[in-house]
């Protein structure tokens, strides 16, 4: 396993931009995605971290099909995620920006900004995460939405007197590959380190590792609220199940008042 220091060398778009389309392309239905996100009836779209363009490109093509004035953006740091989009997106029906989803954030104006899976908790600082909001909230319309979409994480099973972190393991197949996951989860600072060892069935082994924050629903409520964005809709999924105490993940609108 890497140590800390190499986990800082290796970026989420470095270490995941080969497998990410046959692992995670078909995680969610996308005409949900698409239906929750178009609900407000936006032109101009904002996604932050948008990697490969798993909901971007589809997204962009369902707005061009009624409103040819509409755009995407995409902003993302990884060149090898990038790469990966202009393969997807042959007609280039999305705008990308490739920078860092808090300081390079177009200065455009936005009807939606989203970002999903989990994204904003690879920004690692707490305080970046809050200046990465406060920045979106600064590119919205008046009444312009932000969606985010997060896991959340069951903090009660962790017993803070005998230990405030807590470690899992999981094994999976992803299409061809033997995935092992293994985490570490401080409760404290939210630090969640990872480490995906996977082999493939033609005998490759690749090890990825990941480093993120992780930051509860109420956190990014106070987050949002701090930076203008008030709570108007919080499902359990994509498909607007109920969010509750049991929920795995959050589907979260906000709404700019100002
Ligand atoms: C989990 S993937 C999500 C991709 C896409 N949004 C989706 O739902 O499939 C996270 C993406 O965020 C990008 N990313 C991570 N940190 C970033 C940062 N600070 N600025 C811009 N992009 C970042 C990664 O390169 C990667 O493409």
């Amino acid at each position: 396993m890497p140590d800390d220091a190499q986990y800082n060398l290796v970026t989420y778009g470095a270490a995941f931009a080969d497998v990410y389309d046959e692992w995670y392309g078909a995680s969610d239905d996308l005409d949900d995605v698409i239906a929750l996100l178009t609900a407000n009836g936006p032109r101009r779209v904002l996604e932050l971290g948008v990697g490969t363009g798993r909901i971007a490109v589809p997204l962009a093509a369902h707005l061009r099909a009624t409103d040819a004035h509409s755009t995407v953006v995409g902003v993302d740091e990884s060149p090898e995620m990038l790469a990966r989009l202009a393969e997807n997106d042959p007609g280039r029906l999305v705008r990308v920006v490739r920078g860092d989803m808090v300081d390079d954030q177009p200065s455009d104006v936005f009807d939606l900004v989203f970002i999903s899976y989990n994204t904003l908790f690879n920004v690692v600082e707490r305080s970046r995460q809050r200046a990465c909001l406060a920045n979106v909230a600064a590119r919205l319309s008046s009444g312009g939405v932000f969606v985010i979409d997060a896991c959340v994480i069951d903090v009660s099973v962790i017993d803070p007197a005998s230990s405030n972190a807590a470690r899992g393991e999981s094994a999976e197949r992803r299409g061809a590959w033997l995935v092992r996951t293994t985490t570490t989860f401080d409760a404290a600072s939210g630090t969640v380190n990872g480490n995906i060892t996977s082999h493939h069935d033609d005998g490759r082994v690749a090890v990825r590792p990941f480093t993120i924050t992780y930051s509860s629903p109420d956190e990014i409520d106070a987050m949002c609220a701090e930076a203008g964005l008030s709570l108007v809709e919080r499902h359990g999924s994509w498909q607007k199940t109920a969010f509750d105490d049991d929920s795995a993940r959050h589907v979260s609108v906000y709404r700019n008042l100002r």
